[in-house]
């Protein structure tokens, strides 16, 4: 097998979604719709979009409707065949295109992230892996490559573990893993150490880890050996921190834009930015926008 060929990505859906409640008490959030399509569906495009094949979903209570989303709906299909609404069904069946394989994993209790990277350990084996936290949507620039793909070029040219990074002010530190490292190549640092959710005085740098992640399979190791940090929950960061001391982690400043849509701010960003570009009702939301709120253009 290829050694340096991304195959799978692990997704973990079994957060509690606090940020988001009351709408996330008995739905997941990764259901929630920008638009017309909900976050875990960007996500799985995007790691599509990297030539990823397998897709590994580690759930827990609430969560089938994920499992549906992805599902063949029979009886849609017929309905929507029979009305002659090729369109609709064209757009329900690329919801998972040819040659992609779903696979579903329980977390009995949400004991952290790292504890639900640990759970894929079984289907992802001994391969480098992809994490995709779907609540941050991440757009490419305009014609540009999706994250996931940027990160997974790199793997291959480095071999090395990546986390995407990006920014953010220094009062902020305390909602992110924050990484301290030294130049490595463009857009990259070799990391030097990781801390989950340091206070803004204790923080390394102010350049936070976000959702996305290409993992060689011996954070496994780690994981396996992890107990509890930061919020009484098993962290991928403290995992990743171990890492460092056996290969080289990387930190890569990805090109695009991240929102955040675990949280009801930055999930309204993303649906006016996506609405006001969106292929169908753009033009007529932007003028909406427009003589509405005195705005169409510059937004996030
Ligand atoms: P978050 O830190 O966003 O936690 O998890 P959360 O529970 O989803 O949301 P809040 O903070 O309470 O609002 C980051 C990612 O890790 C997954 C979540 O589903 C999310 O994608 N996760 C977290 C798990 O799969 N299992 C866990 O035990 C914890």
């Amino acid at each position: 097998m290829d050694e340096k060929r991304v195959r799978k990505a692990v997704f973990p859906v079994a957060g509690l979604g606090t940020r988001f409640l009351p709408v996330t008490k008995a739905q997941p959030k990764e259901m929630l719709p920008v638009v017309d399509k909900p976050l875990i569906q960007y996500a799985v495009e995007e790691a599509v979009a990297a030539g990823i094949t397998e897709m590994v979903f580690v759930t827990g209570r609430s969560k089938r409707a994920i499992e549906d989303h992805f599902d063949v709906n029979y009886e849609l299909e017929a309905d929507l065949e029979a009305k002659g609404k090729t369109e609709l069904l064209e757009m329900v069946r690329a919801v998972l295109p040819p040659g992609v394989r779903c696979i579903y994993l329980r977390q009995g209790q949400a004991l952290g992230l790292g504890h639900a990277v640990l759970c894929a350990q079984p289907v992802v084996g001994n391969e480098p892996f992809a994490v995709i936290l779907a609540d941050d949507l991440m757009r490419p620039v305009a014609g540009g490559t999706a994250v996931m793909a940027q990160m997974t070029h790199l793997f291959g040219q480095h071999h090395a573990s990546l986390v995407a990074v990006q920014e953010v002010p220094r009062t902020e530190t305390r909602a992110y893993g924050i990484v301290g490292g030294t130049p490595w190549g463009e857009r990259t640092e070799r990391i030097r150490t990781i801390i989950e959710k340091p206070e803004p005085e204790d923080a390394p740098s102010t350049l936070a880890v976000v959702g996305r992640y290409l993992l060689t399979p011996r954070i496994f190791q780690h994981l396996a050996r992890q107990t509890p940090g930061k919020g009484g929950e098993i962290q991928l960061t403290d995992a990743i921190a171990r890492l460092l001391d056996d290969e080289p982690v990387l930190a890569y400043r990805f090109e695009g834009k991240r929102y955040d849509c675990g949280s009801k701010l930055g999930y309204l960003q993303a649906t006016v930015a996506l609405g006001r570009d969106h292929a169908e009702i753009g033009p007529e939301f932007r003028a909406w926008l427009e003589s509405n709120l005195g705005t169409s253009e510059g937004g996030q």
